[in-house]
């Protein structure tokens, strides 16, 4: 009996039939992606849970996404990760306790922005958002949930990531003079009343190590050195950077970016390598696709082959994602708001 991963995986789908599926997000490796029944960036995966009625969901991803789709799950549903400690490092820079303690703050300054928060986030920062009236985006519909937003009159509270934030801001005209970058330190305790008062959009000072790696100095290299290439890149990198680049988007927008380029392009991308990689495959002697710079999220690895054999064939045992009633309530009217803002505002 062939006993690599591959080989177990494949039977234990056989075994498991109707009664499982595996999701991938766009940067897991290669080795994960051909063993999902779907893949995709994190609104399209957010989106995929209602249509889902198998028994069980493995989610090849990190823990948010995981947790994610343990609150729109259905009863009786479980959801597993074959490695629950793969956290995102721009999630955890907002811990849902100093969000609360900021966001009291604010309150009391009389600051009323409307929360709303990346997916990129824990259960109890959506939870959060969810009970002050406010909402989820993803990097696919971050501006139409901005505006959504600042709809509500009182501004917005934009978390955690101040780089999709302040690029968002830039795709929707609001200048740099009404936006605030929080100061957290000391539980909030130095924010600024006079300048939280003023801006329509308040900034949480998290980012993601991994996109703040491609800079503006690192396109004009690559312009230099391949006149003519193309360049697109993640929104959370940095504004400059974004500025810099041909375009910007969600990891959807940069497959179909590479989809649409011209016959011969040469595209350079700046998001997570596992994604660039398997374009470049994709497209081999047609486009020439290239990292912008090799840059690799090490929690996304930590999903591997051995890791997902492991789950499936021991899976009516595995403790699956659990996100508490008192959490997933408010989470889920936050990300459920979300989706229907979505469903009435983009396209399908
Ligand atoms: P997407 O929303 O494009 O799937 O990106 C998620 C993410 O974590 C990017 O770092
Ligand atoms: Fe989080 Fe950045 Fe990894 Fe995306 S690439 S999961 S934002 S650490």
């Amino acid at each position: 009996m062939n006993t690599t991963p591959s080989a177990v995986i494949d039977r234990h789908r056989r075994r498991l039939g109707d009664r499982l599926v595996i999701l991938a997000h766009h940067y897991q490796h290669d080795d994960i992606v051909r063993h999902a029944d779907h893949v995709g960036d994190s609104l399209e995966l957010a989106r995929k849970i209602a249509d889902l009625s198998a028994e069980y969901i493995v989610f090849c991803g990190v823990f948010f996404m995981a947790e994610t789709a343990a609150i729109l799950a259905a009863p009786g549903q479980k959801v597993l990760i074959p490695d629950a400690s793969a956290a995102c490092v721009m999630s955890d820079m907002a811990p849902s306790w100093l969000v609360e303690a900021v966001a009291g703050r604010l309150h009391a300054m009389g600051r009323m922005a409307t929360p709303l928060t990346y997916v990129n986030s824990s259960a109890r920062v959506k939870a959060a958002c969810g009970r002050l009236g406010g909402s989820v985006c993803t990097s696919a519909n971050a501006e139409v949930m901005l505006s959504w937003a600042l709809g509500q009159g009182h501004g917005a509270l934009f978390l955690p990531d101040r780089m999709l934030g302040a690029n968002t801001c830039d795709r929707l005209g609001i200048p740099p003079e009404k936006r605030h970058i929080l100061d957290i330190r000391r539980h909030g305790a130095l924010i600024d009343p006079k300048a939280v008062l003023a801006a329509e959009v308040l900034l949480w000072p998290g980012r993601c190590v991994i996109h703040d790696k491609f800079t503006p100095d690192r396109i004009h290299a690559v312009r230099q050195a391949h006149p003519g290439a193309l360049v697109a890149v993640h929104p959370e990198c940095p504004p400059a950077t974004v500025a810099a680049a041909d375009a910007a988007g969600s990891t959807s927008f940069l497959i179909r970016f590479v989809e649409e380029a011209p016959q011969g392009a040469t595209i350079f991308i700046g998001t997570e390598e596992n994604l660039v990689v398997r374009l470049a495959r994709r497209y081999a002697g047609e486009k020439t696709v290239r990292p912008l710079l090799s840059s690799r999220c090490s929690n996304m690895a930590k999903i591997t082959e051995e890791k997902l054999a492991a789950q499936l064939a021991d899976i009516a045992s595995q403790p699956p994602v659990t996100v508490p009633h008192d959490v997933r309530e408010p989470a889920r009217a936050a990300v459920t708001r979300m989706l229907e803002v979505c469903a009435k505002r983009m396209d399908p």
